[in-house]
């Protein structure tokens, strides 16, 4: 790997994440940074990204492949691991955490920072009706357990006498090029869509039809990794906590007749359409349409229905403040029908889609 003189090493938790894999191009395209990115599939290297290929559920393989890491001064975390419950997920995640820093913290003399990525279920998002606009100040004020705030004070509990700082990064639904991940929102409906025009179906909304009218909020990809550098670099980013969304407010009943229009498809009513059910069945005809379409990626990798039933069930306003990072200095912001025909078109450019 080459490196930057005066150089600032990242080193991305979850790099081909649908957040790592975008920050990591977004450092990239920042010439300053030399990175390295961990993961278990890990990836294809670049000059100045390295990535490398680590179990971080496991303490001995963490140990051994970043025992050496003594040159990294921002460490971002944006690793993920799923579980079968609410409860479920902080084990693993925090196990992950708690083994990444615990190895690469003494060692990297030079640290600066550490951002966690977390979301809105700090704010109980996931549970129910929530109140909002939600800022910063609400998170962690329910019951536990809740895998990121668990997270947060391990860092906060960590960091106490350190010179290091540490930030946490509150995105809503991420929207950005992945493949292969359970949570990628543009990547359900690109390829519901798709689906849905080859059966000569319209493009029906699968949620519930509360689900169409209420307000909601997304995050590009590219933003937040722009947000998460800012405040890993930025004074006013210290030992703090962020909301960081596109800026625009929407209902899919706007949105989703663009989207199909964006397909040239009809649109058609509401309708709750168990995703993860209904789309198991479609993999051969997916095999057809990579061979009809010449697609490059195969249904596993296309696939995140739960999540989309998941987002399509909020019948309940999803949005946060997004002005306490604007107030500290980032001032980004997205269109998100923009957004979304802009991942679109790459999701063709990339044989993803027809
Ligand atoms: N996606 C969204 O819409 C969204 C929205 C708000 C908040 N968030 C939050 O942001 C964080 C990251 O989410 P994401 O959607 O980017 O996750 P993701 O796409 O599932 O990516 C997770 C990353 O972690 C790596 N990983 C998982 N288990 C690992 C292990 N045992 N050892 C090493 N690496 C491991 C994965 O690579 P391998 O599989 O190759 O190991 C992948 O790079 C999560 O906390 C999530 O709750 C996500």
């Amino acid at each position: 790997m080459k490196q930057h003189n005066n150089r600032k090493v990242a080193l991305i938790v979850g790099a081909q994440g649908v957040i790592g894999r975008n920050l990591s191009a977004y450092l990239e395209a920042q010439q300053e940074w030399d990175i390295i990115g961990l993961s278990r599939r890990g990836g294809e290297e670049t000059p100045y990204l390295k990535h490398i290929a680590v179990d971080l559920m496991n303490e001995a393989d963490t140990q051994k492949k970043l025992g050496h890491l003594t040159t990294v001064t921002h460490i971002f975390y944006a690793a993920y691991q799923d579980a079968g419950t609410w409860a479920g997920l902080v084990a693993p995640n925090m196990t992950m955490l708690q083994n990444v820093v615990n190895v690469v913290e003494p060692v990297a003399t030079q640290l600066q920072h550490i951002s966690l990525m977390q979301g809105y279920k700090v704010y109980g998002a996931h549970l129910g009706p929530f109140k909002t606009p939600a800022r910063e100040s609400d998170a962690g004020t329910f019951m536990p357990p809740e895998f990121n705030m668990s997270q947060q004070h391990f860092l906060e509990h960590k960091q106490r006498g350190k010179s290091w700082t540490w930030s946490a990064i509150r995105p809503s639904v991420v929207g950005g090029f992945a493949l292969g991940n359970p949570m990628n929102l543009a990547m359900v409906i690109a390829v519901y869509a798709a689906i849905s025009k080859e059966l000569g179906l319209p493009l029906r909304f699968p949620g519930k039809p509360g689900a169409y009218h209420t307000l909601m909020e997304m995050t590009d990809a590219n933003l937040l990794a722009k947000a998460t550098a800012w405040a890993a670099t930025n004074d006013a980013g210290a030992n703090s906590a962020f909301n960081i969304n596109n800026g625009d407010l929407f209902r899919w009943s706007d949105l989703w007749p663009r989207i199909a229009r964006y397909f040239d498809m009809e649109v058609a009513d509401p309708l709750p359409i168990p995703l993860a059910e209904v789309m198991a069945d479609k993999a051969p005809l997916w095999n057809n349409m990579m061979e009809k379409y010449g697609l490059q990626h195969s249904y596993e990798e296309v696939s995140s229905w739960k999540f989309g039933d998941f987002v399509f069930s909020w019948d309940y306003d999803f949005f946060a403040d997004g002005s306490k990072a604007r107030r500290a200095g980032f001032h980004e912001f997205v269109d998100t029908a923009a957004m979304f025909m802009e991942i679109f078109d790459n999701f063709k450019k990339m044989k993803v889609i027809p």
